[in-house]
């Protein structure tokens, strides 16, 4: 299947976030809540998870890499939420030290993946392309395909995969990877132009992670996206009795690019704000302001997860601040 990935969402589910379709026919919750960046350890990543699902997030993504796979499990059953309510993703990693996995190792990891968990992800992704040697990408998707026919895995996909990654694996798939989580923000958009054209092409949905990034990572703050998301803010206030802060905005924009939005948070209130964005109605936004956030954040390159997307793959020549 191919065809550019849509970019409104399906109607709400049970607790009134919307889902985005996946080119092999499932959805997904909108809006993730990451166990990876902000959470620090075993204790907080249950808790926080179980607050995070009793706020009504309904989507967690994890990886092996992040060692919270058993957490992200002992939070959907401590929530009494029930995982047939909750959208769960992960990862295939590398070791400790880094260093690319041997392809006869795969299954077994999935396998303690899977063990951990206490169920089949929904989404089940390789981290980035170095997880194994160059050489071993295609058979390593060729294993997640395998696995996928067997019922062992369900969605399939990829993470901060380059053009030529995506290039690779897609000359010789039997099923398309649904998605490419990636950094994703107005400050990449020129950079990643190629991925996205790929993405286009695919079907491929585009997963964002650190979309909050040029608010709070820039050193600007933002710089001249800020005014642009101050004034959408104030529309919204006025036109629809919204009072959202310029990071609610961005993520509205990131929904509106037909994005998956996966943001993170330790802290007890912002988990409770992100849940309230992520049952926001579709469509606060109009064409004009996303287009203009769009424009403004193509001139510059700004990227915080520099290890794997820009190895190999030039950047192009913007401004950074
Ligand atoms: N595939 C990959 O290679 C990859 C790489 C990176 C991340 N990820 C995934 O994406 C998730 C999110 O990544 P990210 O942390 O870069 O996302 P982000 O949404 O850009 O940033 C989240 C960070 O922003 C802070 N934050 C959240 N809401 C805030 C608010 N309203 N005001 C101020 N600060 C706020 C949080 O800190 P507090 O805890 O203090 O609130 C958190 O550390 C990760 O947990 C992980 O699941 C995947």
């Amino acid at each position: 299947m191919g065809g550019e990935a849509p970019r409104r969402t399906l109607r709400a589910s049970f607790n009134k976030i919307d889902s985005f379709e996946l080119s092999d026919g499932t959805s997904i919750p909108w809006l993730a809540w990451g166990n990876g960046s902000a959470v620090k350890d075993s204790h907080d990543a249950i808790e926080k998870g179980v607050h995070a699902l009793k706020c009504g997030i309904d989507h967690i993504d994890t990886a092996e890499l992040y060692q919270f796979e058993r957490e992200t499990g002992e939070a959907i059953e401590e929530s009494g939420v029930g995982k047939d309510r909750v959208y769960v993703t992960s990862k295939l990693g590398w070791d400790e030290d880094g260093k690319p996995i041997a392809l006869n190792t795969v299954r077994s990891r999935i396998e303690i993946t899977v063990q951990k968990l206490g169920f089949i992800p929904d989404l089940f992704l390789i981290h980035n392309p170095h997880v194994v040697t160059s050489e071993d990408l295609v058979p390593c998707w060729k294993i997640l395909e395998e696995l996928k026919d067997e019922g062992q895995l369900k969605s399939i996909g990829v993470s901060n995969f380059r053009p030529q990654d995506l290039n690779a694996i897609l000359s010789q798939a039997k099923h398309k990877p649904v998605v490419n989580q990636i950094e994703y923000h107005p400050f990449v958009l020129s950079h990643l132009a190629p991925v996205l054209a790929i993405h286009e092409q695919h079907g491929i949905r585009t997963e964002a992670f650190g979309p909050l990034t040029p608010l709070l990572r820039h050193s600007s703050g933002g710089g001249p996206l800020v005014p642009v998301l101050q004034r959408i803010a104030e529309r919204l206030a006025s036109q629809h009795d919204q009072v959202l802060d310029l990071k609610a905005v961005l993520l509205l924009w990131t929904r509106a690019m037909g994005a998956v939005a996966v943001s993170a948070s330790k802290n007890s209130e912002r988990i409770k704000w992100l849940a309230k964005v992520a049952k926001l109605p579709e469509d606060l936004l109009t064409n004009e302001e996303v287009n203009e956030i769009t424009e403004v954040g193509k001139k510059f390159h700004f990227r915080h997860y520099t290890e794997h997307m820009e190895v190999n793959f030039p950047v192009p020549n913007l401004p950074s601040e």
